[in-house]
Parts: structure tokens; C-alpha cells; sequence
């Protein structure tokens, strides 16, 4: 099998030139101009398109038993979706119940995965619970499966959360074992304190969920984690990271020496808490935690990737219906809508359509935070990531010029909602392909379920 993407525009984080790109099996084997290939390759005309290394979604929940329900993708229909979307890789969360062991839980999410899925993924194992069995399970795992992050609550009082004692014992292992560990930023006590206030005020409704979880909880939460990485000297990564007073907290740590990167996502460049306040329960929708925030936040985030103080953008992809999930479950109180708003298709034509084409990014940054450095920070790179000689061919031939609207009528994710509904976009994947197959062809999924692999850290990582 052998595919050439023939005049494209190659774009990585570092380099802009036009070259065609020629894969043999699964990886990139020539580039370069008149290259000499086998006579049954099929050729991809990439003429007046940018060429882009697949792009990396570094936080998605897609088996996710959560708020007393389960999210609704599976791995195929969430692949089918990434790869629609341009992602050719995603990175989920293998996350314990209470009193369940780490193997048990990757057992189950092996059991999700094992053939379902379309593209590449891999794992952050969360870490809910901490006792030498746990620790000796959690090694074996890191050792065995090439497992290279951990996963912490400080959110999800009674559920998720970790203790600062289990706290500071986890990153204690990860240092120990090399391993970076993410982090849910968000004081407990206090969500849950502010959440009791509002329900006892009468306060029940989905535009109550951003004054449980205001700014200073996710800073409080940050400053938190970053005090511990301090005395730990762990390497930490702030998922989700919404607001300036967060943003505040992580670049105070990291001028101060902690090894500190920072995730934001796409929902929060592009939505903000009024979409939360709509009318009629609308607003369920676009619950999820941290909140969606004030507007103004909006340039920060944008700023911070542009001047790469955050690393990554990734989406937090928790699909919940609106009706029989969001609507049904939350009716009575805000504390009980399954928290999520889903983009994994969308994310990178809105960071295009909203970042490159506005100018607040430009095309490397545009590879870089949507790509390049998740592969980089968990392990993945040069085999993802980066379009070079020996990588893998997951390859994004990127039609700058199709404009479209999102609708829940022509997505692929598994929803009967989309939050950017009717929403124009400006570019599409015209070809993806993974390890050197064609997976998406004009926006049509033809790639081949159970293709996709979990992923080990690559052996220098
Ligand atoms: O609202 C969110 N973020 N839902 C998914 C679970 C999590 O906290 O990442
Ligand atoms: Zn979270
Ligand atoms: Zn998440």
C-alpha cells in the first residue's frame, strides 16, 4: 500500500514549504519533489490545500460511566467524528470508580477500545484513590503499557477527588516513574459549598452552575497543584484551564521554576457564560466544569497560546444528549446536569475559522497547540505530530476554502445536539488519512473501524 499527497502546502509547527509527501505501509518514507514511486500508488492531488500533520486531541472522555449516566460516544462513533474533524489521535481518560483498582479500570477501558476504533488514541490514567496496592498497580501499568500520565480530581467532592495527602503521594510516583501527571483544577470544598448555597437559595437552574465554580475556585485549584509540583518537583499539566486567574497562578509557578504546562480548550475561545443562561434549559448545554467564562477571557486564552504560555487546545469531547441526559437528570438542580459540552469534530475548523483566518494565530501556532505539542508533552512524538521522514502517516490535506455550518443534522458524533449550532466554518479536511490510509474523504468517513491502535510513549520519552 503506498499513497502520494502530491503540491500541498506542507505546514508543521516549525516549517512552511511545498513538497509532496510519499508514505509506504504506515509511515512517511519520502519527501520532496518528482519522487520516484511504485506505479499502483494512489495519488492525492493537494493543490492549493495545506498539508498538516493529523491533529491530536490530548483530552477527550469517551467510555465515561459519569454523573449516573454514560457519555454517549463509543470508540467507533467518536473516531468516526475525530477523523472527520481532522484528529487523528485522542487521548482519553482510563478513570477508576471509587474503590475500584487502576488494572480493573484499564482492563474495562481496553474492553471499550480493543477494535472499535478508527484512529489512533491513547490513555491518561486517573489516579482516584492512592494505597501501595494502587501504587504497585499503577507502576505496573506505566511499565507494562507504556502508559506515560496520570490523572488527578481535585474536583468531584465524593466522587473523583484526591486527598493533599494522596495528592502529594501521587506525584511523588509520577516523578519516581517519569510520568506527567494532569489535573482537574477546581477546590472541592468549596464547589460544594457554593453549590449548597445556591440550591438552598432556590438557585437551581443551569445559569447557577458558573457561580458555584467562580474564577477564583479554578485559581485556588491551580496555585494548589503547582504548590505541590513545588515540593514534589512532579511534572504537571492543567487540563482545562478557563480564565486569567487560573492562566495567573500557572505562569507565577512556572517563572518560579515548577515544571508546569497548560491545556485550554475550545470552548472556551469561542463560548462564553451567556450561553450558559439561555432560556428554557437551553442552557444545560453548555454546562460543563470549569464553567464557561466572562468574555473578556476570551483574548487572554487566545494570547496565551499565541504566545505559547499555553502549550495545548484540546476539547474535554463529554457527549451528553441534551434531552434525555442534560434535560432529564438535571431538571431539578444544576449540580445534577452531566457536565460536558462535545466538540472533538469541530475543534480544529473552529480554531481555524476563529484563530488563523482572524489572525490571532498563525499556521504554526495553529499545528503547535492542536498537534504538535500534545505529542511532544505525552510521549508521541516524532511518530505523531510532525509531518518528517519515518512518522506516522496520519496526514491532513486542509481545504482553507470550503465554508460550511455546523448542524446536529450532519454531524458524526453520536448527539442530538450540537452547541455551535448553525454556526458558519471556514475550511475542511478534504483528505485524512491514518498510518497511511485514507480514513475521510470530502468530509465522508470511508476508513476502516478497528484500524486504530492504542499508542505507547515512544521509547526516548
Ligand atoms: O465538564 C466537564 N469538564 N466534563 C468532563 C469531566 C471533566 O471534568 O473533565
Ligand atoms: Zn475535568
Ligand atoms: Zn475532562
Amino acid at each position: 500500500m503506498s499513497l502520494l499527497i502530491k503540491n500541498g502546502e506542507i505546514v508543521t509547527a516549525a516549517d512552511r514549504y511545498v513538497a509532496d509527501i510519499y508514505c509506504e505501509g504506515e509511515t512517511i518514507s519520502k519527501i520532496g519533489k518528482d519522487l520516484q514511486v511504485s506505479p499502483d500508488t494512489e495519488v492525492v492531488d493537494a493543490s492549493g490545500k495545506y498539508v498538516f500533520p493529523g491533529f491530536i486531541d490530548p483530552h477527550t472522555h469517551i467510555y465515561l460511566p459519569f454523573m449516573g449516566t454514560h457519555a454517549k460516544d463509543t470508540y467507533e462513533t467518536a473516531s468516526k467524528a475525530a477523523l472527520v474533524g481532522g484528529t487523528t489521535c485522542f487521548i482519553d481518560f482510563c478513570i477508576p470508580n471509587q474503590g475500584e483498582d487502576p488494572l480493573a479500570a484499564f482492563e474495562t477501558w481496553n474492553s471499550k477500545s480493543d477494535g472499535q476504533a478508527a484512529c489512533d488514541f491513547s490513555y491518561h490514567l486517573a489516579v482516584t484513590d492512592f494505597s501501595d496496592r494502587i501504587a504497585s498497580q499503577l507502576t505496573e501499568i506505566v511499565q507494562k503499557h507504556g502508559i506515560s500520565s496520570f490523572k488527578v480530581f481535585l474536583a468531584y467532592k465524593g466522587a473523583l477527588e484526591l486527598t493533599d495527602e494522596q495528592l502529594y503521594q501521587e506525584l511523588s510516583l509520577a516523578r519516581h516513574l517519569g510520568v506527567i501527571t494532569t489535573a482537574h483544577c477546581e477546590n472541592a470544598d468549596l464547589v460544594l459549598e457554593l453549590q449548597n448555597k445556591l440550591i438552598a437559595e432556590g438557585k437551581t437552574g443551569p445559569e447557577w452552575h458558573y457561580h458555584s465554580r467562580p474564577p477564583a475556585v479554578e485559581a485556588e485549584g491551580t496555585g494548589h497543584l503547582m504548590t505541590f509540583a513545588e515540593m514534589t518537583g512532579a511534572h504537571v499539566y492543567v487540563v482545562h484551564l478557563s480564565c486569567e486567574e487560573a492562566l495567573a497562578e500557572a505562569m507565577r509557578a512556572k517563572h518560579r521554576g515548577v515544571n508546569a504546562w497548560v491545556e485550554t480548550l475550545i470552548q472556551y475561545l469561542v463560548l462564553d457564560m451567556s450561553y450558559a443562561e439561555k432560556p428554557d434549559f437551553e442552557g444545560a448545554k453548555y454546562v460543563m466544569s470549569p464553567p464557561l467564562r466572562h468574555k473578556r477571557n476570551q483574548d487572554i486564552l487566545w494570547n496565551g497560546l499565541r504566545n505559547r504560555l499555553i502549550s495545548t487546545l484540546a476539547t474535554d469531547h463529554a457527549p451528553f444528549d441534551f434531552e434525555d441526559q442534560k434535560r432529564r437528570l438535571g431538571a431539578d438542580a444544576f449540580t445534577t446536569i452531566p457536565n460536558g459540552i462535545p466538540s472533538l469534530e469541530e475543534r480544529v475548523n473552529l480554531l481555524y475559522t476563529h484563530g488563523v483566518k482572524k489572525g490571532r494565530i498563525d499556521l504554526h501556532t495553529f499545528v503547535d497547540c492542536a498537534s504538535t505539542q500534545a505529542a511532544k508533552i505525552f510521549g508521541l512524538f516524532p511518530r505523531k505530530g510532525t509531518i518528517q521522514l519515518g512518522s506516522d502517516a496520519d496526514i491532513v490535506v486542509y481545504d482553507p476554502d470550503h465554508e460550511s455550518t455546523i448542524s446536529v443534522k450532519t454531524q458524526s458524533m453520536n448527539l442530538d445536539y450540537s452547541a455551535f449550532e448553525g454556526w458558519k466554518v471556514s475550511g475542511r479536511p478534504h483528505v485524512v488519512t491514518v498510518r497511511g490510509e485514507i480514513a475521510v474523504r470530502d468530509g465522508e468517513f470511508v476508513g476502516t473501524v478497528g484500524r486504530g491502535k492504542r499508542l505507547e510513549r515512544e521509547p526516548n520519552h
